[in-house]
């Protein structure tokens, strides 16, 4: 199993504001689905209820939740982390989309990070995504800055590998 994270941050790491993004990119947004298209997506609960319109399609949704009864259609449901290992296969490739504690979760497992850095900082922040340590990653891949024509908002690509 090959786990990456794919997430969108601020300048100071942040990924939330009450259950929702600070920001949303539609360019990032396409780039997301042409990442994960055809793949395997994993999120918490949280993420999964603030799903427009619930799973996700054309890849296998995974649902991280304590609850015992929850159902989310078109999604498998695990209640513990190490389920991952029994449920996908040698060569699947996971992304790991959030959010806050999903990130955190899986952070030392993970051999990738798609990162979308919005050179920016959001007022109101209550979500963040881990330290990216330089110590522990490298950037493999840099991309922009490009400028979002609705928002006029400012972000780069950086694809990193665990060193
Ligand atoms: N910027 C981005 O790229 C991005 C991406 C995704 C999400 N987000 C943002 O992140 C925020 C949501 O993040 P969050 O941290 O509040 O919630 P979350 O990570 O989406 O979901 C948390 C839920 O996951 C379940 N969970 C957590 N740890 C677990 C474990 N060890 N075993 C089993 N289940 C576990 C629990 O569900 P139960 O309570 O049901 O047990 C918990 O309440 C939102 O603001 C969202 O918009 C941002």
């Amino acid at each position: 199993m090959h786990i990456s994270l794919i997430v969108a941050t601020d300048k100071n790491n942040g990924i939330g504001i009450n259950g929702d993004q600070p920001a949303f990119i539609s360019e990032d947004l396409k780039r997301f689905k042409a990442l994960t298209t055809g793949n395997t997506i994993v999120m918490g609960r949280k993420t999964y209820q603030a799903l427009p319109k619930g799973a996700l399609p054309n890849r296998r949704n995974i649902v991280l939740t304590r609850q015992k009864d929850f159902f989310a259609p078109g999604c498998d449901i695990i209640s513990h982390i190490e389920e991952i290992k029994n449920i996908c296969s040698a060569d699947e490739k996971v992304f790991i989309i959030g959010g806050g504690e999903i990130y955190k979760l899986f952070f030392s497992e993970a051999r990738e990070i798609y990162l979308t850095l919005i050179h920016y900082s959001f007022e109101g922040i209550d979500t963040w995504f881990p330290e990216i340590s330089p110590d522990q990653w490298e950037i493999v891949k840099k991309e922009g800055p490009y400028t979002d024509p609705k928002n006029g908002l400012s972000y780069s690509y950086l694809n990193y590998n665990r060193k």
